[in-house]
């Protein structure tokens, strides 16, 4: 489940189209081993893995506290939509599944519509959803980042009564994958005056506070100090960082150093 407590951290890695079986079996191993031992049972460390090591990485991690996650599912529960994989299909696998990346959104074309049903889906199925909202460096330019992720909310939430166990990740789609993360600042803005002030008129206050919002976008062990500690953001969300099981690690550390 998404933290329950406030002051609660979480740590999630986003493999992407990165390791096959052996590969991903190795990375998922060596992380097991490298956080064996340590205190981070106070912060939810999720691994999201290709669906291919899935099952494979279930295994792996069988027993510790890491948690697994899905990158995107499919809207329908079955039938036929080839190459596509639904919801229910990882249930007893995964708790998390990753909806509306930035790169699905942006290369695959999903549209706003489209995450709302599947936002719908994995909550039918008693998982957690993971909301990615972002702007675009032309957005920001434009002065459209604030209408732009409102939007985003909006729409992926539209008629979900209940958004217990959701998580929202804030990643500018500028910061992703370029070694250059949003400053703190403009992270605080967009979350308190947009992520947040949406919640509150769609929900109430105190989801709006509760709602776990994390950052993701260039964080890496050297930077990730500058997003914890604040009441606004909850945690990471990692994609480059998140292949390097040294690298992983020493985010999660850094995270539990954080924990309120
Ligand atoms: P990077 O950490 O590689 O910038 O990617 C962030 C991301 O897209 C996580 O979902």
């Amino acid at each position: 489940m998404v933290p329950e407590k406030a002051g609660q951290l979480m740590v999630i890695g986003n493999w992407k189209m990165n390791t096959n079986v052996p590969e991903g079996i190795k990375l998922a191993s060596k992380i097991r081993e490298l956080l064996s031992g340590k205190a981070y049972h106070e912060i939810e460390v999720v691994l999201c893995p290709p669906f291919t090591s899935i099952a494979h990485i279930s295994d792996v991690l069988s027993g510790s506290d890491l948690k697994l996650g899905a990158q995107n599912v499919f809207y329908e529960k079955e039938g036929p939509f080839t190459g596509e994989i639904s919801a229910r299909m990882l249930l007893g696998l995964c708790q998390f599944v990753i909806i509306g990346h930035s790169e699905r959104r942006h290369v695959i074309g999903e549209s706003n519509l489209d995450l709302n049903a599947k936002i719908k889906e994995v909550f039918s199925q008693d998982m957690n959803p993971i909301l990615c909202v972002g702007e675009t460096s032309e957005e920001r330019d434009s002065g459209l980042t604030n209408v732009v992720v409102k939007e985003q909310i909006r729409q992926a939430l539209d008629g979900v009564e209940d958004i217990n166990g959701l998580a929202i990740a804030y990643e500018p789609v500028w910061a992703i994958g370029t070694g250059v993360p949003a400053s703190f600042a403009q992270v605080e803005d967009v979350i308190e005056s947009v992520i947040r002030g949406e919640l509150a008129t769609c929900y109430d206050d105190v989801i709006s506070r509760i709602t776990p919002v994390l950052y993701g976008g260039s964080v890496s062990s050297s930077n990730v100090a500058e997003f914890l500690g604040h009441s606004s953001i909850q945690g990471t969300l990692l994609g480059g960082a998140s292949l390097d099981a040294c690298e992983f690690v020493k985010i999660v550390d850094e995270t539990a150093s954080h924990l309120q």
